[in-house]
């Protein structure tokens, strides 16, 4: 029942795109819009260099961004983690943060979308074939305004999840904390889950505790308190601290490692992300998750934050 994971949905614009006038209003019709090193585009006509590392190696940051009815959740908080994982593979952003501030507020407003999606992100730039980032010098940033379309969940129902075969790549190796373009690990799990008839895929980390999932960090419900793992094998989600701060004193928390049979006996178990933003998990490995339903306090959390992103936000200046 699961669309896939940051499936976003553009459909091309038939009207021409504006790469030529940078700094006139975007003609780009419902579909979307796209700005690449200071030129906007339609979503059809947006490309990039195949000689990009970002492409050739994976070599680039990203954000996933939503926003609502005219409003952009935590974008702040998104934009400062988009310049720490950039600093974090020594990639220096083609502009300030300031500027891709502006940038993507421009971009939801040339959309006229009221909510959508953002996924902004840096690039390596073009290079050679060779992996040398030296040989990169320019950065290309590039900004998407779409819309996505996630999981649909039945009515007090929730989403199915394997266990995926392989570990999340350890921060020895990759830190998880940086949301770099190299997402096979992510993209290797979600397959196994569509192979198995599974809507998410749990990572085990290399201490075979709970990780994350493919594109979401993980919550336990026990006994009314949310446990949720560190984030040392995992994305520090921002969905996640929204959760934290929604919970705070009104629920226990713990932060600490979870062992995989924990899931199988949780009251409740749910997801969240940008993406997929509060996702109730009804079944484990076959497990049944407490009573098969969504659980009491996965519908609290998801009340208060589908109330939160409504609310809140960062106004998009569509009439500047
Ligand atoms: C691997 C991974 N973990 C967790 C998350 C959730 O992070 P956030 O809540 O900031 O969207 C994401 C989101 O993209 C992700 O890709």
């Amino acid at each position: 029942m699961g669309a896939g994971a940051y499936a976003a949905r553009s459909t091309p614009s038939d009207r021409p795109e504006d790469a030529d006038a940078p700094e006139g209003r975007s003609r780009t019709g419902p579909g979307g819009v796209v700005y690449i090193d200071g030129r906007w585009f339609s979503p059809d006509e947006a490309k990039i260099s195949v000689f990009d590392h970002g492409l050739l190696y994976g070599d680039g940051v990203f954000e996933g961004i939503r926003f609502y009815a005219g409003r952009v959740f935590k974008l702040d908080p998104h934009l400062d983690r988009m310049y720490r994982s950039a600093h974090g593979i020594g990639l220096v952003p083609p502009i300030g943060q300031d500027e891709l501030r502006r940038v993507v507020l421009e971009a939801c407003a040339r959309s006229g979308f009221r909510d959508g999606y953002l996924r902004p992100l840096f690039t390596r730039g073009k290079g050679d074939l060779g992996i040398d980032p030296r040989k990169s010098p320019r950065p290309s940033v590039v900004v998407i305004c779409a819309t996505i379309a996630m999981f649909s969940i039945p009515e007090g129902s929730g989403i199915r999840v394997i266990v995926a075969s392989r570990r999340k790549v350890p921060a020895s190796s990759l830190d998880p904390r940086v949301k770099s373009l190299n997402y096979l690990n992510s993209v290797l799990a979600k397959s196994e889950a569509n192979a198995r008839g599974a809507d998410e895929a749990i990572l085990l980390d290399e201490h075979s505790n709970v990780a994350e999932g493919s594109a979401e960090n993980v919550f336990l419900v026990r006994d009314g308190t949310l446990v949720t793992p560190p984030t040392s094998a995992s994305l520090e989600g921002i969905t996640r601290e929204t959760v934290v701060d929604l919970a705070r004193g009104v629920r226990r928390l713990e932060v600490r490692p979870i062992a995989l049979q924990e899931m199988f006996v949780a009251d409740e178990v749910f997801l969240t992300g940008t993406g997929g933003e509060i996702l109730p998990v009804v079944e484990v490995e076959g497990r049944r998750v407490g009573n098969g339903k969504q659980g009491p306090v996965t519908q609290e959390i998801r009340r208060a934050y589908s109330a939160l992103v409504r609310s809140t936000g960062t106004l998009i200046p569509y009439d500047s």
